[in-house]
C-alpha cells in the first residue's frame, strides 16, 4: 500500500497495513459517530484556546472554525462521508478538516483522543442528563394528574400480592413519584459528577506547550455554578476514569427497575383477575391468532428492557474493573451500553407517559376489590388496643373474631357484638365503625400516611417541585 493511504494520523511509524479484519473488529465510528456534535464542539474550543495563548494565528484559527462548520452541515444534510478505516469519530472529523483546511493540521497540537473522547463523552452526557431529567418529570406529572384525578378511589395495597389494607389510589401512585424523584436527584449527581473538563490532560501526562485548560474549559460550560472552570486534578485519572458514565447507566438502570415494578403492577391490574384499570389500545397490540386479545405489550417491554440496562451496567461494571492505568482500548467499550441505556430509558418513559395518560380506571372493580371488611382486621386490633388492651393480646383476639366471622359464614362486620364481646370483653357498641374504609382512610392523616389529607399535602410538594410545569 502507498505511503499516503496508510493510517493518515498515526501511520508514520507503520510499514505494514493492519489486517482487514482488525479493522472491522477496532472501529468504532460506526457507533461513536454519535459523538460528533461534541467533537466538533470541542475542536471549536481547543482551536480559540491554541489561539488564544499564540500557538496558532487568528486566521488559522478562523479557517479551523470556517471548516468545522462546513463539517457540521455537511453532517447534518447526511452528505458527511464516514470512514471505517479511520477508526472513530474524531479522526474521521480530523482527517475531514485537514483535507478541507490544511491549517487544520496544527489542531490536534496539545492534545490526545484519550482526554478528547473523555471531553466528549462527558458533554454527551450532560446533554443526556437534560434528556432524562425532562422525560423523568414529565411522567412523575402524569403521575400526579393521575393521582389528583382517580386519588381518591380505594383498593387494596397488597404484601405478598396477597391483599393487606386499602390504600388510596392516589398513595399509591404517589409510591412511584417517591422513586422517580430520587431518580431525580441521582440525575442532578449524574449532571454535576460529568461536569469536570479532562481536556487538556493529553494522552496520560499532560503537555509541554502553554495550553490555557480554564479557557477550554470555560468555553465548552465546564463551570460551577459561580462561572468557575471545573477542571480534572490529575491527567492520569481523567483519562482512565469512567465513574461518571457508570454512575449515568446506574442512574438509568434505577430508573428502569423503578419503571418495571410499576409496569408490574398495571400488568397485574389490567388483567381480567384485578380488572383495576384498561390500558390505552394506542399502547396495547392483539395477538395474531387469539382475536379478542388486547395485551399490555408496551408495560411488558417497559419490564424487559429494564433488564437491558442492567445488562449495561453490568458490562460497564466488568469493562472498568481491573483495568490497570491508563487508558485501555477496552474502553472504547464504553459507549455502547452508555447510548443503550440512555435510549432506552428515554423511550421507557415516554411510553410510561403514554399509558398513564391514557389508562382508565375501573373505579367498580377497585371498590369490589376492596370491599371485604377483613381488609381492616389491624384497625379493629389498633381499635383494642385503643381501648388498653395490649397489642399482642388484641391481636389474637381479632384473629379468633376473624376465625369466628368464617365460621359463622357472615363478614367481619356482621359478627355479632355478643360474639365479639365473648372473645374479647373490651368490644363496644362502636367497634364496627373501625371497618369503614372512609374512616379507616381518614384516622391515617400522620406523615407519609394514605390519608386523604396526607397524599393532598403529598401532590402539593411535588407539584411545587416540580414548578409550573
Ligand atoms: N475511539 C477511542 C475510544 O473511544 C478513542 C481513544 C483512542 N485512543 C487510543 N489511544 N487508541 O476509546
Amino acid at each position: 500500500m502507498s505511503e499516503t493511504s496508510r493510517q493518515p494520523t498515526w501511520g508514520g511509524r507503520f510499514s505494514e497495513d493492519q489486517a482487514e479484519v482488525m479493522l472491522r473488529f477496532s472501529e468504532s465510528v460506526s457507533f461513536d459517530k454519535r459523538l460528533a456534535p461534541f467533537d466538533l464542539e470541542c475542536s471549536r474550543a481547543h482551536a480559540a484556546m491554541l489561539c488564544h495563548v499564540g500557538l496558532i494565528s487568528q486566521d488559522e484559527k478562523s479557517a479551523i472554525h470556517g471548516g468545522l462548520d462546513t463539517l457540521a452541515e455537511e453532517m447534518q444534510k447526511g452528505r458527511f462521508a464516514w470512514s471505517e478505516s479511520l477508526e472513530d469519530v474524531h479522526m474521521n472529523i480530523e482527517q475531514a478538516l485537514i483535507e478541507r483546511v490544511p491549517e487544520a493540521a496544527k489542531l490536534h497540537a496539545g492534545r490526545s483522543r484519550n482526554d478528547q473522547v473523555a471531553t466528549d463523552v462527558r458533554l454527551f452526557v450532560k446533554a443526556q442528563s437534560c434528556e432524562i431529567t425532562g422525560a423523568l418529570r414529565a411522567v412523575m406529572k402524569v403521575l400526579l394528574d393521575r393521582a389528583e384525578r382517580d386519588g381518591k378511589i380505594f383498593l387494596p395495597g397488597y404484601t405478598h400480592l396477597q391483599r393487606a389494607q386499602p390504600v388510596s389510589l392516589g398513595h399509591h401512585l404517589l409510591a412511584y413519584v417517591e422513586m422517580l424523584g430520587r431518580d431525580l436527584s441521582r440525575m442532578g449527581h449524574v449532571a454535576d459528577q460529568a461536569n469536570w473538563c479532562p481536556l487538556g490532560s493529553g494522552a496520560l501526562a499532560g503537555t509541554t506547550l502553554p495550553i490555557d485548560r480554564e479557557f477550554t474549559a470555560r468555553m465548552l460550560g465546564f463551570v460551577d455554578a459561580g462561572g468557575e472552570p471545573r477542571l480534572t486534578r490529575n491527567s492520569m485519572d481523567a483519562v482512565s476514569d469512567r465513574d461518571w458514565i457508570l454512575d449515568t447507566v446506574y442512574a438509568c438502570a434505577m430508573i428502569g427497575l423503578h419503571l418495571s415494578r410499576l409496569a408490574e403492577d398495571l400488568i397485574l391490574w389490567c388483567s381480567s383477575e384485578f380488572g383495576f384499570v384498561k390500558l390505552p389500545q394506542t399502547f396495547s397490540t392483539g395477538s395474531s391468532l387469539m382475536p379478542q386479545k388486547m395485551n399490555p405489550d408496551a408495560m411488558e417491554l417497559v419490564r424487559g428492557k429494564s433488564g437491558r440496562m442492567v445488562g449495561d451496567l453490568q458490562t460497564l461494571l466488568t469493562l472498568v474493573k481491573g483495568l490497570p492505568l491508563t487508558y485501555n482500548r477496552d474502553l472504547q467499550e464504553d459507549k455502547l451500553p452508555l447510548f443503550d441505556a440512555c435510549d432506552q430509558v428515554v423511550l421507557s418513559l415516554q411510553v410510561v407517559e403514554g399509558v398513564l395518560q391514557g389508562m382508565e380506571v375501573n373505579a367498580v372493580r377497585c371498590a369490589s376489590a376492596v370491599a371485604d371488611p377483613v381488609l381492616l382486621a389491624t384497625d379493629v386490633v389498633d381499635y383494642l388496643v385503643g381501648k388498653g388492651v395490649p397489642f399482642r393480646k388484641a391481636h389474637h383476639a381479632v384473629g379468633a373474631l376473624v376465625a369466628r366471622s368464617e365460621e359463622l359464614g357472615v363478614g367481619l362486620n356482621e359478627v355479632p357484638l355478643g360474639e365479639a364481646k365473648k372473645i374479647e370483653a373490651h368490644f363496644g357498641e362502636d367497634w364496627v365503625e373501625v371497618l369503614d374504609i372512609g374512616k379507616a382512610m381518614a384516622a391515617r392523616e400522620r406523615p407519609g400516611m394514605p390519608g386523604p389529607k396526607q397524599v393532598g399535602k403529598q401532590i402539593r410538594f411535588w407539584r411545587a417541585i416540580l414548578g409550573g410545569e
